[in-house]
């Protein structure tokens, strides 16, 4: 019996993670959206479905702007939402998404019961914390798509920094998915090797600087809009560790209840991701400053959590 995967959200992040699934054949996609676009998640899953006999792959994609096809989804992406506009403060983002969060986890769940969920819409922990609560699915089974990005990002600009293949990097951006994230030098590698032995500390500080601005300097130079390949590249990677029961430890947002001194919210640390979701928690040692800089990043997340209704 084939996977099913459901996208909730056809716009730019959504079709494109469908792009990155469907080349990796890991189960059907349903590609869903709202009634006002209907023809729009059709069209591209119809034009994903011409690509199979170019490319090679035999994925069944269906677009649809209801939920009927949903039903028994082993895996949901949900990237529903809007990007802040300019004048829009992060409070009424909250919001709007806060309702579109509401209208998607209330119209997918009961069809999906036993779905494990991966939030992409921003704000990323706070959209995260919200679903749990909606989905009243257990901590395991609802996970935010933040760290993948961010420390890809990093990895990206430490193999661009030292002229190596990304192959060889690793890289660990934990925290909230905003300026205060925390990308973690001691804990990134070239070969094995922590690039806090490579790098001087001001080349460092500047990666990790163009690291925390990687999601703003993407909606700068496009202007319409921010980020999907990376983003979309990111969620396929979580559906395909899943689905594939790897347990691969990547940075994702999970629902904490005392891990790092932080409770009752959901926040990017190393999670080990496998057939039921979170399998595993990962706690690594921190120096003060680390722990100071998580705390930070946690209480930014707080204050926006603070704007759900
Ligand atoms: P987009 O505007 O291209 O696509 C969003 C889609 O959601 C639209 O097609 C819209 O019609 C749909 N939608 C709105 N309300 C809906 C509802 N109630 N049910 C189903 N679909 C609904 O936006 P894009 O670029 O795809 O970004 C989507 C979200 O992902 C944004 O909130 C963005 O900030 C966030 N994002 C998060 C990233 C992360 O790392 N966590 C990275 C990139 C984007
Ligand atoms: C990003 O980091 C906008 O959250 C999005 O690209």
């Amino acid at each position: 019996m084939r996977n099913k995967i459901t996208i909730i959200g056809a716009g730019n992040v959504g079709a494109t993670c469908a792009h990155w699934l469907a080349e990796r054949e890991l189960g059907d996609i349903v590609l869903v959206d709202i009634p006002q676009t209907e023809g729009m998640p059709q069209g591209k899953a119809l034009d994903l479905t011409q690509a199979g006999p170019i490319v090679g792959y035999d994925t069944h994609i269906t677009g649809t702007t209801g939920y009927e096809e949903t039903a028994g989804s082993d895996v949901a992406v949900i990237t529903a939402g809007v990007a802040r506009k300019p004048g829009m403060s992060r409070e009424d983002l909250v919001t709007v998404n806060q309702n579109i969060i509401t209208d998607v986890i209330h119209k997918f769940v009961p069809g999906s019961p036993d779905a494990i969920l991966i939030i992409v819409t921003n704000p990323l922990d706070t959209m995260t914390y919200l679903a749990y609560k909606l989905a009243g699915f257990p901590k395991q089974r609802v996970i935010g798509q933040a760290g993948i990005l961010d420390s890809a990002r990093m990895r990206a600009f430490i193999a661009m920094e030292l002229n190596v293949a990304v192959e060889n990097t690793h890289a660990f951006v934990l925290g909230g998915h905003g300026d205060e994230m925390v990308p973690l030098p001691r804990y990134s590698t070239v070969a094995g090797i922590p690039i806090t032995e490579l790098l001087s500390p001001e080349r460092i500080a500047a990666i990790v600087e163009r690291t925390r601005k990687g999601g703003g300097e993407i909606v700068q130079l496009l202007k319409t809009g921010s980020a999907y390949y990376a983003p979309g590249a990111a969620a396929a990677q979580m559906v395909e560790a899943i689905l594939k029961d790897k347990k691969l430890i990547v940075p994702c947002s999970a629902y904490l209840e005392g891990e790092y001194g932080l409770r009752d919210m959901c926040f990017g640390v190393p999670v080990k991701l496998g057939r039921t979701g979170i399998e595993q928690i990962i706690e690594i040692a921190l120096t003060e400053e680390e722990r100071e800089a998580l705390q930070r990043s946690a209480r930014l997340i707080r204050e926006t959590m603070g704007a759900l209704k």
